[in-house]
C-alpha cells in the first residue's frame, strides 16, 4: 500500500552520519513535525541534525490526508469534554498559528495549496447533535462556522457545519521544501538511522543519542516519531494506537470539491487531490471543464492497530462504499496511517519527564497532524528558545479532568486484555510445525515451545518470524491489507520479515 503522495518519484538524498558529532538539537523523525523544528532551529542558528530510521515522510507525514483544517470532525467538542473552554481555545488559538505558518511557507516555496471549505457533516439522524454541537462549541472559540442544512453529495446527509477557506496539499511537496531549506542552512538530515536510546543525565551532557550507526551529542534531543520511542514517561501507555485507511480514485464526471468528514460512525473523509504532477494550485475544480483533473480520496474506516481481524475488509468497504456513491470510479492508490490519540484528545508536547530538561517529545495528533505537527514544533522551538505563545503555555499548564482520566484506565483496561487474550491464544494454539503453510498475504500465529512464532506468506515467499513484540512482549497480530505484524498493545509495527516499521519497539523481530 503506496500512498498517493509516497508514488511519485521523491528526492532522496541523504546525509552523512558524522559518528560522534556534537549538535546544539537533534530532531528524531523526519516528518512533517521534525522538519519543521529543525527548520526553525537553523534558522534560528542552531545546529542541527534530523535523524530518520527509514525515510522522509515514510510514517505519518507520507500518509496522512493532508487537511489544514481548524474544522476537525467534531474534534472540538471532544476536547471541550475532555478538558475546558480555555485549553479548547488554546487548541484552536495555537492551529490557528500553525495553519497560518504553514500557508505562508507553502506560499513562500511555491509549494501547491488548494484552498476549500471544511465540512463535517452527520451521516445519520442520530449525529445532526454532534454537528450543532460542534457549530457552538466552534463558536464559542472564534471560528466563523455556518451551519447547513443539505449537502450537495451523493448520499444522504443529516446536516453539517461549514468553515470556509481551508486548506489542503501534497505533505511531501512541503516535506522536501522544508528537507531543502534545512540543508541550505548547514542542518543535516541523515535517513535510514534507527535511534535506539537516548542518555541524558547530570552526568550525561550533552545527551548521548545512540543508534545502529554509533553515537551523536547534542544539548537537546527532540522525538518527534509517531509515538515516542523511549519508555519514560510511559507515553505508551497513555496513547491509543489507530490505523485509518485513504484510498484514491479517478472518477468520470463531478466530484465534490470540498474537504468533508462525517462525524458519526463509520467515518468518512473526502477531499480531492490534482492528479498527475501535483502541481496545479489552487482553484482547479476535479468536477467540471477540467473533468480528471483532479482525484477523489476518501478515507475512513479506522481501528486500534492490531486489533482488527480483517484488515482488508476495511479496505474492501472503502472501495465498495465509493463505487456504490460515485459509478466509474478507478482506484488509483490506497493506503494506511497510524495516529495516536491521547486521553484528553489534545497532543502531548514539551519535555520528556526524567530527561533532565534535554529530551522532548511531540505526539498524540488525532489524525490532525498538519497543523498539530506544526504546533508542536512552534512549542518545542518556544520552549527552549523562549517567547511561548500564550496557547502554548496554557496547554502546558492545563489540569486533567475525570473524563480524561476515564479514557485512559479504559484504554489501559483494554491493552490488558489484548494482553491476556494474545497470550492465551498462543499458548492454547498450534505448535508452529502443525500448522499449514499461509496462503498468499496470510499470517497465523503457532507456538514454538510457549513462545510464539509468527509465519505468514508473501509474494510467495514464507518466513518465520518471533511473535512477540521487543518493546513489552504483546502477540502479535496479522494485518492482511499491509502484510504486516502488528501489535495490539501500543502499536508497534513489523514488516512480514520482521523489519520495524513503527511504534515505541526499537528492534527488529527475531528470526526463528
Ligand atoms: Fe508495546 Fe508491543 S508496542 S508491547
Amino acid at each position: 500500500m503506496t500512498s498517493l503522495w509516497l508514488a511519485s518519484p521523491r528526492d532522496s538524498t541523504t546525509d552523512a552520519f558524522d559518528d560522534g558529532a556534537r549538535y546544539d538539537e537533534i530532531i528524531v523523525g523526519a516528518g512533517l513535525t521534525g522538519l519543521v523544528t529543525a527548520l526553525l532551529f537553523a534558522r534560528a542558528g542552531k545546529k542541527v541534525a534530523v535523524l530518520e530510521a527509514r525515510f522522509i515522510g515514510a510514517g505519518a507525514t507520507g500518509n496522512t490526508s493532508a487537511k489544514l483544517s481548524l474544522l476537525q470532525g467534531s474534534q472540538l467538542q471532544k476536547i471541550k469534554q475532555h478538558t475546558y473552554q480555555a485549553i479548547t481555545q488554546a487548541y484552536v488559538d495555537g492551529n490557528r498559528a500553525a495553519q497560518q505558518w504553514l500557508l505562508e511557507y507553502a506560499q513562500s516555496r511555491d509549494v501547491a495549496v488548494q484552498f476549500r471549505d471544511a465540512i463535517s457533516y452527520a451521516a445519520t439522524p442520530e449525529g445532526t447533535q454532534t454537528v450543532e454541537r460542534e457549530f457552538r462549541v466552534a463558536r464559542s472559540v472564534g471560528l466563523d462556522v455556518q451551519l447547513r442544512a443539505e449537502l450537495d453529495l451523493p448520499f444522504a446527509t443529516y446536516g453539517a457545519v461549514v468553515l470556509p477557506n481551508q486548506a489542503q496539499f501534497d505533505p511531501m511537496a512541503v516535506l522536501e521544501a522544508l528537507a531543502t531549506d534545512i540543508r541550505k542552512l548547514g542542518g543535516v538530515i541523515v535517513d535510514r538511522t534507527r535511534v535506539t536510546g537516548v542518555t541524558a543525565g547530570p552526568r550525561s551532557r550533552p545527551a548521548v543519542v545512540r543508534t545502529g550507526r554509533g553515537e551523536l551529542f547534542a544539548d537537546h534531543v527532540h522525538l518527534t516519531t509517531g509515538t515516542p520511542i523511549l519508555d519514560r514517561g510511559l507515553y505508551f501507555a497513555k496513547l491509543k494506537p489507530l490505523r485509518s485507511y485513504v484510498t484514491s480514485y479517478a472518477v468520470p464526471g463531478a466530484i465534490p470539491e470540498a474537504m468533508y468528514l462525517s462525524v458519526d460512525a463509520p467515518s468518512r473523509s473526502l477531499r480531492t487531490a490534482p492528479s498527475g504532477d501535483g502541481t496545479q494550485g489552487s482553484g482547479k475544480h476535479a468536477s467540471d471543464a477540467h473533468g480528471g483533473s483532479e482525484e477523489l480520496l476518501v478515507g475512513g474506516n479506522g481501528h486500534g492497530v492490531g486489533r482488527e481481524p480483517s484488515t482488508q475488509l476495511r479496505v474492501d468497504d472503502l472501495r465498495e462504499w465509493t463505487e456504490r456513491y460515485f459509478p466509474g470510479a478507478r482506484l488509483t492508490h490506497s493506503w494506511s496511517a497510524q495516529d495516536y490519540e491521547t486521553p484528553h484528545r489534545v497532543p502531548f508536547v514539551g519535555y520528556l519527564p526524567r530527561g533532565r530538561g534535554a529530551i522532548y517529545l511531540a505526539t498524540g495528533y488525532d489524525k490532525w497532524g498538519m497543523t498539530n505537527g506544526v504546533v508542536a514544533a512552534l512549542t518545542l522551538v518556544s520552549d527552549i528558545l523562549g517567547d511561548s505563545p500564550p496557547w502554548a503555555t496554557a496547554m502546558h499548564h492545563r489540569a486533567t479532568l475525570p473524563a480524561a482520566l476515564g479514557s485512559g484506565l479504559g484504554a489501559g483496561a483494554a491493552v490488558g486484555w489484548w494482553a491476556a487474550k494474545g497470550w492465551a491464544g498462543a499458548l492454547l494454539g498450534p505448535r508452529v510445525d502443525d500448522l499449514p503453510r499461509p496462503g498468499e498475504r496470510q499470517g497465523l500465529i503457532g507456538r514454538s515451545g510457549i513462545r510464539p512464532v509468527g509465519v505468514s506468506t508473501v509474494n510467495s515467499t514464507t518466513c518465520a518470524v518471533s511473535g512477540v513484540c521487543p518493546h513489552l512482549g504483546g502477540v502479535l497480530t496479522w494485518n492482511a491489507a499491509e502484510t504486516s505484524w502488528d501489535c495490539p498493545l501500543h502499536g508497534s509495527r513489523f514488516s512480514a520479515t520482521g523489519e520495524l516499521l513503527e511504534g515505541p519497539a526499537v528492534r527488529d523481530l527475531a528470526q526463528k
